[in-house]
């Protein structure tokens, strides 16, 4: 059988938080699973990703934690990288899009397609905002998905029904540093001609017979409602610049350079390998490219990167599309903001990796949305890994260690139950194997299960502790080898562990597939000193682990009360300066407060202080004001906000940061 080339790529996580459970069985476990596979199969198999370190989803974080993009971005690659590792997904590069080749290759796929006449430039109305004197790309801007009417999507995508959006398509829409309404200002940006490529996209996708349905058709009636160009630059400072004189100041939108990090994450990995052409074997040699992504990524992949490598031309378009599903976490949607999320570094500080890759498969969110609970972790650990995988094993090879000193016995006559054996070792390899290359990695899982529980029944059956009958230990110990390699592209390190007790030779990653259907242990091999694969997961880690990941956060805002949550936000709380304070002519009570917000000015608040507090206790110090309020007079005088007090037993006290910060700075 020949060998295959196959590059495969999981979705290019944006660095801008850490990773969570959903993340790891989105685009990254079955991806592993299938790179595994396909190299024990002997196929020339490259497994590519990277950071992906561009776009607003940063800028919009580094606004927030009042930090540098690229410290941002340096922060979450190494903490992204180290999870990874952690979980032992293999890529052969995780590279970063910020890197000075990936910025120049994006800038030269821009340039070829533009000369190839598919990019135009077009002044169009964006929006602007006059209060943060900047345009608004996609992620500054939230408001009514023009589409399904979603309210508070925000303006790269909507989240219900999965379209593509463009902020200044959507009604009601607000700034997000500000909450302030957006004017339209006008703006040049180039546009991809993406209309000109329906037909040739339409005919490809349905040339693509074994494309998952989700993906087939979700992208088909998306072509066949028209598609329109679309603006592949953006008004933000921190990304790709655009590569032309007139373009100062805009940059690539990050989902344009983002698809071609694939291409510069495998020119990265050909330059470390000290062969720098050996990335044209995958793009532009015959290979076939597998794209593993989430349910969110599927328009991009299916028709906005195609496209674009059709008006590159020269470069393999994508062979397959693995998309999933979303994972909710004990029946809520997971979500960042509200604190409802299970983090990849929590879980894997206190569970064995291929615990949680296990049970992650086992729930693999491939056709449906589906749901992560700490409790059916623990069952299905304790319930299936340990009782039926791990217990064959064990229990199998600690008889050969206490009857058998050990050695492997020879084998004698083979029984009808003994053929069984025989023909599902041999079956084992290709049953699996069927799975994985048709990316039906629950199968996948089930068959493997299946053999292992194969395993205990035949064990059970064969009562080897009332009649010796070597031959039952002779399979046995070559059901664990077969056990060991079909298991490995699922749970590679107890994979590991099963090879180093067998005591066979070098790592079970070097042998070959279908080896796993032979009779590779011999009669009169030795095994070594037999371990426990897996531990029950016991009640009390559980609570605990709740306790200390879960719990804090079980007091979060329901989805129906989240819009009142969002209100909250919209209230505009910054924190000011007071600069100067008299005292309010016409009112005893009041003072009136010249407070700083930075670059945004001084405004004058009204405040009911006088009897709690001084004039020198005010001056210089930090309060917190809602500053979008509609000004109100006050006896002739007018406030224009207000600020925030807690009512102590002694009177009003004002709040004021733990510690002092820019003047202006937001607080949410
Ligand atoms: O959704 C995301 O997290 C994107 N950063 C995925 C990019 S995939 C690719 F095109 F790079
Ligand atoms: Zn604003």
């Amino acid at each position: 059988m020949t060998s295959e080339r196959i590059l495969v790529t999981s979705a290019l996580p944006y660095a801008n938080g850490p990773l969570h459970v959903g993340h790891a069985i989105g685009a990254y476990i079955p991806a592993d699973v299938y790179v595994r596979y396909h190299r024990f199969k002997g196929n020339d198999v490259l497994f590519v990703c990277g950071s992906d370190e561009h776009g607003t989803p940063i800028t919009v974080t580094a606004e927030k934690e009042g930090i540098t993009p690229q410290k941002v971005v340096d922060k979450y690659h190494k903490a992204m990288e180290d999870a990874f590792d952690r979980l032992g997904i293999s890529f052969d590069n995780f590279s970063r899009t910020t890197h000075t080749a990936h910025h120049r290759n994006s800038q030269m796929f821009f340039a070829k397609i533009r000369d190839n006449n598919f990019i135009y430039k077009k002044t169009v109305q964006r929006p602007y905002c006059t209060q943060c004197n900047r345009f608004l790309p996609d992620r500054f801007v939230k408001g009514v998905c023009p589409h399904c009417n979603a309210e508070d999507q925000r303006g790269d995508q909507c989240e219900v029904c999965g379209k593509q959006l463009e902020p200044h398509e959507m009604e009601n829409a607000y700034c997000i540093l500000c909450c302030g309404k957006p004017q339209q200002r006008e703006t040049e940006h180039w546009f991809f001609r993406l209309s000109e490529f329906s037909d040739r996209l339409m005919e490809w996708i349905k040339e693509n017979k074994h494309w998952p349905d989700n993906a087939r058709n979700f992208s088909l009636s998306w072509i066949s409602e028209g598609l329109e160009d679309r603006a592949i630059t953006r008004d933000l400072n921190w990304g790709v610049p655009v590569p032309l004189d007139d373009a100062k100041g805009k940059v690539l939108y990050v989902w344009f350079d983002a698809p071609i990090g694939y291409i510069s994450a495998t020119q990265e990995w050909a330059k470390k390998t000290g062969k720098p052409d050996d990335w044209k074997k995958y793009w532009m040699n015959e290979c076939k490219i597998v794209h593993f992504i989430g349910k969110d990524n599927i328009p991009f992949h299916t028709i906005i990167w195609p496209a674009m490598l059709m008006a590159h031309s020269g470069y393999n378009l994508p062979w397959q599309i693995s998309s999933n599903e979303y994972l909710t976490l004990e029946g809520k949607k997971m979500s960042t903001s509200r604190g409802w999320v299970l983090w990849l570094h929590d879980i894997l500080s206190d569970f064995d990796p291929d615990l949680l890759r296990y049970y992650l498969l086992s729930i693999n969110p491939a056709k449906h949305d589906s749901d992560f609970s700490l409790k059916e972790f623990q069952h299905k650990i304790n319930n299936e890994l340990v009782a039926a995988f791990g217990n064959f094993i064990n229990r199998n090879l600690s008889f050969i260690e206490k009857q058998e000193s050990s050695v492997i016995p020879k084998i004698e006559e083979f029984d009808e139950l003994d053929e069984q054996m025989l023909e599902r070792i041999r079956e084992a390899p290709k049953k699996v194997g069927k799975c994985i290359e048709e990316f039906r990695f629950l199968e996948a899982l089930k068959e493997l299960m299946g053999l292992a529980h194969f395993g205990n029944e035949y064990f059970q059956k064969k009562e080897p502790w009332k009649n010796k009958n070597s031959t039952t230990l002779y399979l046995c110990a070559n059901l664990t080898r077969t056990l060991a390699i079909v298991s490995a592209p699922f749970l590679p390190y107890s994979a590991e562990k099963i090879w180093k007790i067998l005591d066979l030779e070098g790592s079970v990653f070097d042998e070959q597939w279908n080896s796993a259907g032979e009779l590779g242990i011999k009669e009169g091999h030795m095994i070594k000193r037999v371990e426990l694969l897996f531990n029950k997961i016991e009640d009390d880690m559980i609570d605990e682990f709740k306790t200390r990941h879960i719990n804090k956060v079980e007091n979060v805002i329901e989805e129906k009360d989240y819009a009142e949550f969002l209100d909250f936000e919209k209230l505009g709380l910054k924190v000011g300066e007071i600069k100067d304070v008299r005292n309010h002519p016409n009112a005893d009570k009041l003072y009136l407060l010249k407070i700083g917000l930075g670059e945004e000015g001084d405004r004058q608040v009204i405040a009911g202080i006088r009897a709690a507090y001084s004039r020198d206790d005010l001056i210089g110090r930090q309060v917190i004001v809602v500053s979008n309020l509609k000004p109100i007079e006050l006896r002739g005088e007018v406030s224009y906000g207000m600020i925030l007090a807690a009512e102590g037993e002694e009177g009003v006290i004002l709040l004021k940061p733990d510690k002092a910060v820019p003047a202006g700075s937001k607080v949410g």
